[in-house]
């Protein structure tokens, strides 16, 4: 069905998104299709701030009466330190990619990526921390050590699951899983053969990614346990080459629009306060713009 027409008065709730550049970002049409669909007062803006300026435009919306925003790159870090309320989401990562702008004053930091995934990976039908019953029960290979890395692996762990990261760069692996509990690090050389220990594979890096460094990165997946769930952070193409790779071989897979969705859908409900669906239709409206 159509959806009715934005609705924007003078009492509108605000939000947007802070980055730079910030013109390829689809949160602003995935939020003001929600407020549309749910009939909100309200608007949610692309702010492209230059770095210099991130704390006055922080500072600037806090004062023009917004109710927060979301952060992406590079700001994530320069959230962290300015916002005056960590949630534990943000501590463990030290990033913040959400700001709530509380009534107090005070400002409030949540980073939403790492439990948008687990709420994507749920939301398919995915059992944490039991994903399969046999032995490889909860283990989880987490393929990268960035950001989105350590994200997934703080609500990875959160969530039940023992965390085994591997890394081109191995000192990155190395220092990631010395910075939280529990972790711990597979050879790059060695992650295919060892396929077979594990219950859940996670690609955090941007191989695979349409127009990154190896859009054609398949790994061999010939060792994978029966009952192997492929996900991947990445997700334009939807099927990457990896998860095509794992339906082959009749694997079930997660691509990465739900976590996009779900990490978004937490701050939507901060801001706007109304629980938006994660859904068939919001998915193909997305799909839609890419
Ligand atoms: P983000 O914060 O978005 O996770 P990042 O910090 O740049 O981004 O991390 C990118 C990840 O993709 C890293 O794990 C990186 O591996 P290195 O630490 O070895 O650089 C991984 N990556 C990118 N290009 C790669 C490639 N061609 N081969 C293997 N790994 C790659």
């Amino acid at each position: 069905q159509p959806l009715p027409v934005q609705r924007i008065t003078g009492k509108a709730r605000l939000a947007g998104v802070l980055g730079w550049p910030v013109g390829h970002s689809r949160s602003p049409l995935l939020h003001n299709y929600w407020l549309r669909r749910y009939g909100v007062d309200g608007a949610y803006v692309p702010l492209p701030a230059r770095p210099e300026a991130f704390e006055v435009a922080v500072r600037g919306l806090q004062a023009a009466g917004f109710r927060g925003a979301n952060v992406t790159v590079p700001h994530k870090e320069a959230a962290f330190r300015l916002a005056d309320v960590l949630d534990e989401s943000a501590r463990a990562t030290g990033s913040v990619n959400t700001l709530i702008f509380q009534d107090d004053g005070m400002i409030r930091g949540l980073s939403t990526d790492g439990d948008g995934f687990v709420a994507s990976l749920r939301a398919a039908g995915v059992d944490l921390p039991a994903v399969s019953h046999a032995s490889t029960g909860r283990r989880v290979l987490l393929l990268g050590a960035g950001g989105a890395a350590r994200s997934v692996a703080v609500s990875l762990a959160a969530a039940g699951m023992e965390v085994c990261i591997t890394n081109r760069t191995r000192a990155r692996a190395d220092e990631l899983a010395a910075s939280l509990p529990g972790l711990s690090v597979c050879p790059w050389e060695e992650w295919e053969d060892r396929l077979g220990d594990y219950a859940l594979l996670v690609n955090t890096t941007s191989l695979g990614m349409e127009g990154g460094p190896e859009p054609g990165f398949c790994p061999a997946l010939e060792r994978a346990s029966a009952g192997l769930v492929v996900a991947d952070i990445v997700y334009v193409p939807r099927v990457t080459p990896l998860m095509a790779e794992a339906q082959r071989r009749g694997l079930r897979t997660v691509g990465g629009l739900g976590m996009l969705l779900h990490q978004a859908r937490l701050g939507f409900h901060a801001w706007f306060g109304v629980e938006p669906q994660v859904d068939a239709q919001t998915e193909a409206y997305v799909l839609a713009s890419f």
